[in-house]
This record gives structure tokens, C-alpha cells and sequence, in this order.
């Protein structure tokens, strides 16, 4: 099933909230004669498709990693075939739990065409409709090809044209036949847009490993959380103090027994100087004992806890790059970030034909937008050169200068701040380089991030700040109160 188009077809991997924009965008360039979004669930959604049942037992190992724990499938010869379906844990299943709602004002979270329904913090399955319905609003729901997951992205070197163009193997699971086809395709163009909020971290602890096995099913991890019931009079103890961490212990003291014990690794920006009313602190696990004994940092301890809910999010996996035809990895486990990208969006080894929506740690769907603008524009080649022009020097300038910067601050490479104005200049870049649309009317025009926006997404909050909203400024603690709690510091928007 090969497609001999060249210049004009696109491939989109994942059809969350960065596949949907990434395809609107694509699709109003009016450019591209061949548009494909593989989505290896049954509905558009990503992130917010909700799975009620959590997930079957996930492999959790302390400290690994998705090269280990999310490996890629092996493909059969011969293809197209059929086969029996795979069995292999693709970790497809979301983290979404019932009380969900998002944590972003909605006039600052949603795509700038289109308003969220309500707000300001709407429940998951309005986000889950409104990126179903995105691929409906913008007539790109055709293109969608669901239950199909890409399995490997393979460079085709084109020595002809001088360009590359990309080989995509795909598995279509029939769930009334219970099988699997597989087929190839080719593309010029790849737009990554497969999350990053799948595969599951739990860091290694001493002793962590010996635990789980000698106590199963107590060690879980919040993508399979749904409900506080499940946790009835438990004595629990959650880790981590991110979004997750945080609500998960909030809604546990509905139904656990109390307190319930969060272990900390760094304050969050709504922790004020107590935890609240049914939760105790905890600093961070030191190690845990064969008689069940978890020890902290600070040497106290827990005895015959019940359940321990690791809240310490995920890592993202690429089991489809085929890392030895394409040049080498795509992300790099040690230092946390994507090889070789510029702007976290381009590939400067193929700046017009591979990008990626949806990494950085920033405004999510709003700035998906710039980046499937920015997009559309330079695979069209519309973009007037400005990103070729850059230079692959400019694009290896901007990525070493970021490493050292983010070392010498301690900040994750993909991580945005509000605060310091970097999400600002990261997407007037983008905004730069997606330009005008046509004169004539082709391509998406690049949204302005206005006066409403910005004052919703420094004045609206999901979770009040102590001595900003409504709290005490005197109630926050100097940092030599705290006990291996660091990073007083957090950016407005962290906890996105
Ligand atoms: C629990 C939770 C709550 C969140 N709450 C908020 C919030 O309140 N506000 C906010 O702004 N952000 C929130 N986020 C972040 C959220 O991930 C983004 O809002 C956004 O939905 C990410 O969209 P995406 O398209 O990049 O990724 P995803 O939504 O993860 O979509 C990626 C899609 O790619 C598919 N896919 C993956 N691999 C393959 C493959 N090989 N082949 C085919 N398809 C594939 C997946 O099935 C998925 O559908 C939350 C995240 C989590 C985990
Ligand atoms: N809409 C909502 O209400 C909602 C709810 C849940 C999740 N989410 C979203 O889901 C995504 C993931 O959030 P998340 O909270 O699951 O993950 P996360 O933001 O990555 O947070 C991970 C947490 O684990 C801690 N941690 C990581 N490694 C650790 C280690 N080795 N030892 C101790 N602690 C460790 C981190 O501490 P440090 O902070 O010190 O690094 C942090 O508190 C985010 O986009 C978030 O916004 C949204």
C-alpha cells in the first residue's frame, strides 16, 4: 500500500489534542493531498479518553525505563498480513479518574477557534468531546485511521531528490475479528504526536524491588488511580506532589484511613505551612524493609501500610523510531529530553520532514496550535525558507545553549516557565516562523495569546496559593523549615 505522492503527503502519529490541531492545520494549508492521523485507540481524545476499569496489572520496576518496559513489537516479514493480535503491554490505557477536571482556565487551555463549552475548569469528558469534535469542526475526521498503532518509523533516504521521505509499518487491531493486519506506508512528512504521559516512573529505592514482590499489589502508580473507594479505610501512602500527588491525596480523605501520608520531594506552590486537615508529610523514602517498614529521609518510619500510590509521573517512549536506521535515538533517558530537536518542535536533521507537537512542559492545546501552525508552513514550504535559512549551526547553537542553561539553573531542558516570559518568546518564535497566511486565504493564522488569556492564566486558579489567594503570606515557610524539601521556586504554571 505504498503512495507515490512526493512533497505533499503527511503522517500524523496520535490523534490527542496535538494530532487534532496538528491536522486542522495541515488540512487549511490546502496544500497537502494526502493527510493520515494513526490513532491506536477506537476514538479521538488521547489523554482524556477515560477508561473507567483501571488498567490490567501494569509491569512497574523501580527505576526503569521505557526502553525496557515499553519495547518496540517485533514486525512481521512479508507485509501486508494478518496475524493473531498482540499481547504485548502498549500501555494505552489513560490516567484519567473519575473527579477529573482540568487544571488550566479553559479560555487559556483550548485552541483559540473554538471556546471549551463551560469553564473555567471544565470535567475530563468535555476535553475528551472537544478534541473528538475538533477533527469534525475542521473536516479532517476523515483522515483519522483508528485501532492503528504506528510500529516503526523508518528513514527512506531518497538519493534522487535529495529529500528523505518515511516508511511507517502499521498494526490495525479488528476487535471483531480478533486480529491484526499489518501494512506499510510512506510519507514525506511525520508529525510526532503521541504524548508523553503513558509510560509510568516509579524511581528506584532500596529495598523497593524486594517489596513489591514480597507484598503484590501494594505498590501501584496514579495512571491506574480512579476513585478513593477502592483505598476504604486503608492506611495509604501517596508519593510524589505534582498535580497528581496532590489530588490524589486530597480526594483520599474522603474514604482512607486518616491521615493520609504524602512523601514530598519538593513543595508545590499551593502547599501553605501544614498540610491540610487528614493529611500527614512525609519527606522522602529512604529505603523500604522485608518486614514491610518504609523509612524516610529524616529517619522516621511507617509500619503496615497498605497501600503505597507512586504519584512520580511518566516518561516518554518511542518503541516506533527504528533508532538504527534513522541515525540513533530519538529521546535520551539520561539527560530527559529529545536528541537533536530545535525549538522542542523541529528535528534540525529534517527540519522540513519529522517535528514533533506536544513535548514541552508549558500551555498545552494553546501552544500545540503554534507549533501545527508553524508546522503546516514550512512542510508546505510556505514558510519563505525562515526555519532552512536558520542553519543547522543555528539549530545545534540553540540546543546547547539551552542544555547549558537548564544544568546551570536545574531546570528540565523541556520544561517552559511562565514566570520568566520564556513560554512568550518560545511561541513569538513560532509565531515568527509560521508568518502570514496566503494572501488568497490557505493556512491557519497563528492566534494572538491576548490580554484575557494572560490574565486568566495568572489569576484563575485551580489550587489557591497561600498569600495569594485568599491565604496568609506569613504562612509560607523559609526554606530552612523544610525537611528534604526542596525547590521552593516553582514556576505559575509547573503544574501543567
Ligand atoms: C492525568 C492527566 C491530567 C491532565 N490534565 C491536564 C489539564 O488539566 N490541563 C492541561 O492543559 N493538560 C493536562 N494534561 C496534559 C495532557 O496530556 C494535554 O492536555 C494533552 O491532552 C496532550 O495531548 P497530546 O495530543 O500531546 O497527547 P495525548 O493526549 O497523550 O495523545 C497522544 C495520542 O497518541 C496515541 N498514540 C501513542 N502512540 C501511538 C502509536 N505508536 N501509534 C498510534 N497512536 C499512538 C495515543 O493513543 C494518544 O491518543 C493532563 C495529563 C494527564 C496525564
Ligand atoms: N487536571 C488535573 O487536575 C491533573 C491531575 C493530575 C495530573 N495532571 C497532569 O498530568 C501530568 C503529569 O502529572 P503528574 O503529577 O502525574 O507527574 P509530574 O508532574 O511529572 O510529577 C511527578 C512528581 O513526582 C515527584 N518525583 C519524581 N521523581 C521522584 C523521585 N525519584 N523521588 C521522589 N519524588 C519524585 C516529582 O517531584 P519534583 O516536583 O520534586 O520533581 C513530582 O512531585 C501533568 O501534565 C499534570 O498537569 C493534571
Amino acid at each position: 500500500m505504498c503512495d507515490d505522492l512526493r512533497s505533499r503527503s503527511v503522517a500524523i502519529i496520535g490523534a490527542g489534542a496535538a494530532g487534532a490541531v496538528a491536522a486542522a492545520a495541515f488540512e487549511a494549508e490546502k496544500y497537502f493531498k494526502k493527510i493520515r492521523v494513526f490513532e491506536r485507540r477506537e476514538s479521538p481524545g488521547g489523554t482524556w479518553i477515560y477508561d473507567p476499569s483501571t488498567p490490567p496489572k501494569l509491569p512497574l520496576q523501580p527505576g526503569s525505563l521505557p526502553r525496557d518496559t515499553d519495547p518496540r513489537l517485533a514486525i512481521p516479514s512479508d507485509l501486508p498480513k494478518t496475524t493473531s493480535p498482540n499481547h504485548q503491554e502498549r500501555y494505552a490505557q489513560t490516567p484519567i479518574y473519575d473527579s477529573l477536571t482540568t487544571n488550566v482556565p479553559s479560555i487559556a487551555m483550548s485552541f483559540s477557534d473554538i471556546p471549551f463549552p463551560y469553564g473555567p475548569f471544565v470535567p475530563h469528558h468535555i476535553a475528551r468531546q472537544y478534541v473528538e469534535l475538533y477533527f469534525a469542526y475542521h473536516k479532517v475526521d476523515a483522515h483519522l485511521s483508528l485501532n492503528t498503532t504506528v510500529e516503526d518509523l523508518t528513514l527512506v533516504p531518497s538519493p534522487n531528490s535529495g529529500s528523505e521521505r518515511w516508511k511507517l509499518t502499521l498494526r490495525k487491531h479488528d476487535p471483531v475479528q480478533n486480529r491484526d493486519t499489518w501494512w506499510e506506508e510512506i510519507f514525506d512528512a511525520v508529525v510526532l504526536a503521541n504524548g508523553h504521559y503513558s509510560i509510568p516512573f516509579i524511581p528506584e529505592v532500596k529495598g523497593l524491588a524486594e517489596y513489591m514482590s514480597l507484598f503484590p499489589n501494594r505498590v501501584t502508580h496514579s495512571k491506574t488511580y480512579r476513585s478513593p473507594f477502592t483505598f476504604c479505610s486503608k492506611k495509604v501512602l501517596v508519593v510524589g506532589n505534582s498535580a497528581s500527588g496532590h489530588d490524589v491525596t486530597a480526594e483520599l480523605v474522603q474514604a482512607a484511613h486518616l491521615p493520609v501520608y504524602q512523601s514530598r520531594r519538593s513543595r508545590s506552590r499551593w502547599d501553605g505551612p501544614e498540610p491540610p486537615p487528614g493529611i500527614a508529610w512525609k519527606a522522602i523514602i529512604k529505603e523500604f524493609l522485608p518486614s514491610g517498614r518504609i523509612v524516610f529521609e529524616d529517619d522516621t518510619h511507617l509500619d503496615d501500610v497498605d497501600s503505597v500510590v507512586y504519584c512520580t509521573g511518566y516518561k516518554a517512549s518511542y518503541p516506533f523510531w527504528n533508532a538504527k536506521k534513522n541515525g540513533g535515538p530519538l529521546y535520551d533517558y539520561e539527560a530527559n529530553k529529545l536528541n537533536h530537536t530545535y525549538l522542542h518542535t523541529f528535528f534540525r536533521d529534517f527540519p522540513t520532514t519529522l517535528a514533533i507537537v506536544g513535548m514541552p512542559r508549558v500551555l498545552t492545546f494553546r501552544s500545540f496550535e503554534y507549533q501545527a501552525t508553524a508546522l503546516a508552513r514550512i512542510f508546505s514550504g510556505r514558510d519563505g525558507g525562515r526555519l532552512v535559512r536558520k542553519g543547522k549551526e543555528d539549530m545545534i547553537r540553540w540546543e546547547s545553549e539551552r542544555e547549558e542553561r537548564c544544568s546551570r539553573e536545574g531546570k528540565k531542558f523541556h520544561d517552559i516557565e511562565w514566570e520568566t516570559g520564556e513560554t512568550w518568546e518560545w511561541l513569538e518564535e513560532l509565531y515568527r516562523i509560521a508568518g502570514l497566511p496566503l494572501l488568497s486565504g490557505e493556512g491557519r493564522i497563528p492566534p494572538v495569546l491576548g490580554k484575557e488569556v494572560r490574565w486568566a492564566l495568572e489569576n484563575i486558579r485551580k489550587y489557591p496559593e497561600p498569600g495569594k489567594d485568599g491565604g496568609n503570606s506569613e504562612d509560607i515557610m523559609a526554606d530552612d523549615e523544610w525537611v528534604v524539601v526542596g525547590n521552593d521556586k516553582k514556576d505559575l504554571l509547573a503544574f501543567i
